[in-house]
């Protein structure tokens, strides 16, 4: 049988493998709610410019509130064979209200009636994200006033470098969760212009007025071009790249995570919520959320690279190559929400073992540096000289089996004569970090006055 939207000019209906090929409504029964809203404010904007009769109009919003509390409940049934969202609102619409029904679609296109509706959806999103962001950066920032002043290991090629503090290190997470937020947020702004009323993509002889359909659906504009409307999907690219880049930040937090709660490492406890056992070893905690959390990065931005590849040589307008954008960015948008929640309920729950911290902070000879920079305040030796002997120094306690601070001031007077005992004070790690007095150093003074920056801007 022909397709009852478009069939006019055919003999025939579509063979069962078109069919399958053609329909999104498996996916797209997701812009139910924002096809539904477009349909309603387009309806009314057919009414106030007298295109269509105001009491037909009315049916029709009316109808579509009918509609929409059917698909809500589970009760309205979906055909594969009207292909999409769109086109089975409509029917189902037509059969409440009658052939009536048919003048919703006067001025309008399936091209930009799926773009306005996208464009809702993803705009949404941002804010879904924006909502999930913050809530992650308060518990961090929670964590950093507890440990603005324990000492950790920092490192460089997971090689331990200097002493830093818990703080400092929760909150370079913040900087970076507020920069992703500051991408959704411009994303969202860039995008919130309206296509609806380019139709399928020349715009319509008919006197709409996009203006007010535009501000019904609280965009901040219409888009000023019909092709550009219909043929761009670079605001669900923008979506796609932020959440990619967000990812990745979750994915190395979950990585440190990972490697943190190890029977090596102990430096933090996971919770029972967050935590899983083995069904074979009884003695394991294993930290799922967090692997999985440094693993969905990747169908997020498999999600970037996939839209990126359909879009790419694609010509003006409208080209069927665009359906496949819906699923990748429902997947990926479902996946970051995910994957935000966990990490925030998984940074909430976790207990630092702060003596474990504070033993591996002085691990490794971490205070070298302050020792050489202590030669060059304190002896004025040039800094390269200081690095030389610094190292020899060393060298001496590796040979020695003990750290710098329990080499004997006889020990280090083999390697330099002038050392006096006011040395052993930079030696010691809270002496380290509480040096670190540099604007955004890692000095507790300086963590803190971050983290009070972000407690207010955070509320
Ligand atoms: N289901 C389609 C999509 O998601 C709607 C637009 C179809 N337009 C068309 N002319 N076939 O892109």
């Amino acid at each position: 049988t022909q397709n009852a939207m478009w069939g006019g000019r055919f003999a025939a209906g579509p063979d069962a493998i078109m069919e399958a090929i053609n329909a999104s409504i498996g996916f797209d029964k997701r812009l139910a709610s924002q096809d539904i809203e477009g349909s309603r404010a387009h309806a009314a904007m057919l009414a106030a410019t007298g295109i269509v009769d105001p009491s037909e109009a009315e049916a029709m919003r009316e109808g579509l509130l009918t509609v929409l509390s059917e698909i809500e409940a589970g009760k309205l049934v979906f055909s594969t064979a009207l292909e999409d969202i769109h086109m089975n609102v409509e029917s189902r619409l037509t059969e409440i209200v009658g052939p009536a029904a048919g003048r919703l679609h006067t001025a309008r296109s399936r091209n930009d009636q799926v773009a306005t509706d996208f464009r809702l959806w993803v705009r949404d999103q941002c804010d879904a994200a924006e909502i999930g962001l913050l809530a992650l950066m308060r518990a961090l920032v929670a964590q950093a006033e507890a440990g603005a002043d324990w000492v950790m290991p920092g490192f460089t090629h997971l090689q331990t470098a200097q002493p830093v503090t818990w703080g400092h290190h929760m909150m370079a997470y913040v900087e970076m969760f507020a920069r992703d937020l500051s991408r959704f947020r411009d994303a969202r702004k860039r995008m919130n212009e309206c296509p609806l009323g380019a139709a399928a993509l020349a715009g319509t002889s008919f006197p709409i007025d996009r203006h007010m359909t535009a501000e019904a659906l609280r965009f901040d504009r219409p888009m000023a071009n019909s092709l550009d409307a219909v043929s761009d999907r670079d605001f669900a690219l923008e979506f796609l790249a932020a959440s990619s880049i967000c990812a990745t930040h979750l994915s190395r937090f979950a990585e440190e995570l990972v490697i943190w709660s190890s029977a090596q490492f102990r430096f933090v406890k996971l919770s029972d919520r967050f935590s899983t056992g083995s069904s074979i070893m009884p003695q394991k905690r294993n930290p799922d959320a967090a692997e999985l959390i440094r693993a969905k990065v990747a169908r997020i931005t498999g999600a970037l690279v996939a839209l990126l590849t359909v879009m790419k040589g694609l010509p003006l307008a409208y080209s069927k190559d665009m359906q496949e954008d819906k699923e990748q960015v429902f997947d990926a948008a479902d996946t970051l929400m995910l994957a935000l929640a966990a990490m925030e309920g998984m940074v909430r729950d976790m207990a630092a073992n702060t003596p474990a911290l504070e033993a591996a902070a002085s691990a490794g000879f971490s205070t070298a540096t302050d020792l050489a920079d202590w030669l060059v305040r304190e002896l004025g030796l040039p800094f390269r000289e200081a690095h030389h002997v610094t190292g020899s120094l060393v060298a001496l306690a590796e040979q020695a089996g003990i750290d710098l601070p329990e080499l004997s001031l006889e020990q280090m007077h083999t390697v330099h004569p002038g050392i006096t005992p006011a040395v052993f004070d930079v030696l010691g790690v809270h002496n380290s970090v509480a040096s670190r007095q540099s604007y955004g150093g890692t000095a507790p003074d300086q963590v803190r006055t971050q983290i009070a920056r972000w407690k207010e801007i955070l509320g």
